[in-house]
């Protein structure tokens, strides 16, 4: 059955811009009390601006487990957790006979660690009808030169929505695949790179956060769906 998102409690995490934000504002959209939380007291007022109605938000740093205590303390119960946060500045990549070590393992801090950091204290107030929805990326499907740890990372998240989905059963848990996705940090990308980068898809162009965004919703709504990872990425998989 699927349930309307009227009234229901949806926490962002990553809320404050990106598909994140796209995410918060569709929830909000359809009624439901939404609370976005990032790692910047003014990404986040930002973003509760933007949102309006009864959003409200707080700061959260998820590599630091006191942090992510501390914002989960705050709340009294949460229905869903929507997980988009993320990072583009670790130096995880290149040829493995040159690779930087520790910045391989950093690769896993804000998109793996923090994301089990954010279900490790939300599942402990979820509501057993509530979800989880994490979020990995194409190149866990689509390996490219010089970024096998990005395709490790990606893909382990998709593996941990498999075991939390066992775990964490009647509490749904599944994960959000995109493919490029157009957002404020992406838009200053050149077109003609833009166009490269989705040309042989059967839908050759970006998507947009609102398109992404229905993905999130639906696995929150979809009551018999969990464990799974749902591809947004305008078909650029089967090809
Ligand atoms: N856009 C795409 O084309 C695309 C495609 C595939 C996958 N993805 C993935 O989807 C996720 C969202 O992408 P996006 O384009 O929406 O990126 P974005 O606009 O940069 O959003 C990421 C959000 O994460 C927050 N954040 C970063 N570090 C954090 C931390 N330590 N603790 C808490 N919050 C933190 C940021 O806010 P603060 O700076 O305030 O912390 C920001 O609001 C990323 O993991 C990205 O890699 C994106």
């Amino acid at each position: 059955m699927s349930a309307s998102l009227e009234g229901q409690t949806v926490v962002v995490i990553g809320g404050a811009s990106g598909i994140g934000l796209g995410v918060a504002k569709a929830a909000a959209a359809e009624g439901a009390k939404v609370v976005i939380g990032s790692s910047q007291a003014a990404n986040v007022e930002r973003a509760v601006a933007i949102v309006g109605g009864s959003a409200s938000g707080a700061v959260i740093n998820v590599v630091d487990e006191a942090s992510v205590a501390a914002f989960f303390a705050k709340l009294s119960g949460l229905d869903h957790l929507v997980f988009t946060a993320g990072d583009w500045g670790a130096n995880r990549g290149g040829p493995p006979a040159d690779i930087d070590l520790a910045g391989a393992q950093a690769a896993f801090a804000v998109r793996f660690w923090g994301a089990l950091a954010a279900v490790k204290y939300a599942s402990r107030i979820i509501a057993p009808t509530g979800s989880i929805t994490l979020t990995d990326g194409m190149m866990a499907h689509r390996p490219m030169k010089g970024a096998a740890v990005s395709t490790a990372m990606l893909g382990a998240i998709e593996h941990l929505t498999q075991g939390l989905a066992v775990d964490l059963a009647p509490v749904r848990v599944n994960c959000v695949c995109p493919g490029l996705i157009l957002t404020e940090r992406n838009s200053q990308m050149r077109p003609d790179m833009l166009q490269a980068y989705t040309a042989r898809a059967p839908l050759a162009r970006p998507g947009a956060t609102a398109e992404v965004a229905e993905a999130y919703l639906y696995l929150m709504r979809g009551g018999y769906t969990t464990g799974q990872t749902l591809r947004v990425d305008g078909g650029g998989s089967v090809v």
